[in-house]
């Protein structure tokens, strides 16, 4: 396995040797892995074009180095451990024997459903162990996967489905969610209904005994599929760059695009980044919070810990069903040890008061951990008292789905923390500080924006069918520099603060949103003529979504209701806007761009910084606004 750090002395040095020496670095990193093949060259890159390749011509299949490689020594341990909605039903243990046979036994069904090297297959569903079992089915064999979070519409999953011209969808009939049932079928058919025209078969697992409609044509059950199969399948041998998964995540402009991560890098990152950043020791119980959805679910419950030969807790339900103890009454069943979970969970549960917490042991816990968003101090302290009780280290991890696992980070037991700051880059990660100009800002108690110079075997390869795309987010503001999007902050001893993002994403509950989304489906409403989103402070939230709507004068009086739909049926309820202000106009440059600046400023109430508003071909409506005044 990957080196884990063991001191802060190991830490320097690694790290110096990451710089210096990248390739030798990494290089011993991979080696640590079963390849079919040695690589031929360990780095190429060029961020320009931007063309970036790691360890290639080397030969492997991921779910080998996940499974059958951790059998002899481990094949009775536990590789998942699945906790479901309802605590009154049993928990599983899935152990890694059963694990690789359960992935083997879906491989085969995929490979009899017609699905092969390079397909895609898009999942739609809950936090199942089949879930899990499904994505690994597909790296067996080749097929890349796209999970889709389950709380996206039918018309957002159609949107992805159509760009990755899948083949398959795999769902289940229902998803328990707190006291909720949720008809996740409908959903898939609803969205066959929008378009979907690549897909074969819909591989549906059956969850929760939902009615749903059959279409013989299409629909296949899984356990009619899979279970017959045989508990062997050949692995895939893949190359390293070859596709692994393809990932939708929001942007500042269009509509969500599919971040490409490759089979090799991806690998040696994932696994690299867990074992250091967690710590994690044989027998320990390693619990992320995360939906599969979304890349923590990726690299922090399935990828990571299954590389590492990790026990890794998945919870089907939310934190706050049958109540706000839910969370802290799983820590103290299955004695969790490092416990990851994001600011906006930690902020919900705190302002449900400390009597839940309280009620169970949590002594079991060595590590805290924190992902998604910036971490304020309030919660900061409240998590690291209430549940760390002051003595497990909390550490800030900084990364994207973009990067494949976690850059910045304190290194529990080793670096120390700081409240609300990020860190330290791991090794072989070197962020920069750029100031708009162009030059980089070396000195430390000073801001920028966060670039990163060198490549680390988890960048993204490519944006799905766009590469001009990734080349004019990622690759374009900064010349030979990958940046973030994010705006940080440099203290004096050069630990890292990550401020938020400097472009029109926000983050909502950790939920990645493009402003621009959000107003496209706004915009989709008949009597809508115009509308701008932006994000402004929430308490529990982090980000607010608030949108300035221009309306058709004969718009109904439940315009404000309808807008709310309608977003609610292009993406999702996670993207329903939490304010909406019916406006006459939007402030405007003379070249007709929105000045979203004043209107964050409106937003979040900061009335006394909205600056000069004279360039403004309509420098009344920023009064107007001000005033809530429609007209
Ligand atoms: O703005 C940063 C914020 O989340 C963005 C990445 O979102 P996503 O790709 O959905 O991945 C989330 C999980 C890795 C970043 O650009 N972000 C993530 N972690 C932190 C953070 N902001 C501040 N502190 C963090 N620890």
């Amino acid at each position: 396995m990957t080196h884990q750090l063991k001191d802060l002395q190991d830490y320097k040095e690694t790290y110096a040797r990451s710089i210096k020496d990248p390739e030798g670095f990494w290089a011993d990193e991979a080696a640590t892995f079963k390849w079919h093949k040695k690589w031929d060259n360990v780095l190429s890159w060029d961020f320009v074009k931007p063309d970036v390749k790691w360890f290639e011509g080397g030969k492997l299949n991921i779910t080998e180095n996940c499974l059958d490689r951790h059998i002899a020594e481990r094949g009775n341990h536990t590789a998942f451990l699945w906790e479901p909605n309802d605590p009154a039903s049993p928990s599983v243990h899935i152990s890694y024997r059963e694990l690789l046979e359960k992935v083997c036994q879906c491989a085969n069904a995929l490979k009899e459903l017609g699905i092969k090297k390079g397909d895609r297959v898009v999942f739609y569903m809950p936090m199942v162990p089949e879930l899990a079992i499904g994505i690994l089915a597909c790296a067996r064999i080749g097929a890349v996967h796209s999970v889709v979070f389950a709380g996206f519409s039918a018309q957002a999953l159609a949107d992805r489905v159509d760009d990755a011209q899948a083949k398959m969808i795999i769902c289940s009939d229902g998803n328990n969610r707190g006291n909720k049932l949720i008809p996740v079928k409908q959903i898939v058919d609803d969205a066959l209904e929008i378009s979907c025209q690549s897909i074969e078969h819909v591989l549906v697992h059956k969850n929760t005994r939902t009615d749903v409609n059959w279409n013989n044509q299409i629909d296949i059950w899984w356990h009619s599929a899979v279970d017959k199969q045989s508990v062997t399948c050949k692995p895939e041998i893949m190359d390293a760059e070859d596709l692994l998964f393809i990932l939708y995540t929001s942007g500042s402009t269009g509509k969500p695009k599919g971040v490409v991560h490759t089979c090799g890098g991806y690998m040696v990152y994932a696994c690299s980044t867990f074992r250091n950043v967690f710590q994690y020791q044989d027998g320990d119980i390693y619990w992320c919070t995360a939906d599969i959805g979304w890349i923590t679910g990726h690299s922090y419950i399935i990828y990571g810990p299954l590389l590492s030969g990790a026990t890794s807790l998945m919870f089907e339900g939310v934190p706050t069903y049958p109540d706000a103890g839910r969370f802290w009454q799983i820590c103290e069943k299955h004695k969790v040890n490092q416990f990851y979970t994001a600011p906006t969970a930690i902020r919900a549960l705190m302002a449900q008061g400390n009597e839940w917490p309280d009620k169970y042991d949590l002594s079991s816990i060595k590590l805290l951990g924190s992902v998604g968003e910036p971490i304020n101090e309030e919660a900061w302290h409240w998590y690291d008292e209430h549940i760390g009780k002051k003595n497990s280290p909390l550490i800030d991890t900084w990364w994207q789905t973009e990067t494949g696992g976690i850059m910045i980070t304190p290194l529990p037991g080793i670096t120390d923390t700081k409240p609300t700051f990020a860190s330290y880059p791991l090794p072989g990660i070197q962020p920069v500080l750029m100031n708009a100009d162009g030059t980089e800002e070396k000195n430390n108690n000073a801001e920028g924006l966060l670039c990163i110079k060198f490549p680390w075997p988890g960048i993204l390869r490519t944006t799905y069918g766009d590469h001009e795309r990734c080349k004019l987010t990622y690759f374009s503001a900064f010349k030979n520099m990958y940046f973030t999007g994010d705006g940080a902050r440099r203290d004096s001893d050069g630990r890292i603060r990550v401020i938020g993002r400097v472009d029109d994403v926000i983050n909502v509950s950790g939920h990645r949103m493009g402003t621009a989304e959000v107003e496209n489906a706004i915009d989709e409403h008949p009597e809508v003529i115009e509308s701008a989103v932006v994000g402004y402070p929430h308490d529990i939230k982090g980000q607010g979504i608030y949108a300035y709507v221009i309306v058709s004068h004969n718009a109904s009086n439940d315009i404000i209701n309808e807008i709310r739909k309608v977003v609610t049926k292009e993406i999702g309820p996670i993207a329903k806007p939490d304010k909406i202000q019916i406006v006459s106009e939007l402030p405007k440059t003379r070249s007709g761009k929105i000045m979203r600046r004043i209107l964050r400023k409106i937003a979040s109430n900061e009335l006394d910084t909205i600056g000069d508003v004279s360039t403004l071909v309509n420098p009344d409506v920023v009064d107007e606004i001000i005033k809530g005044a429609p007209i």
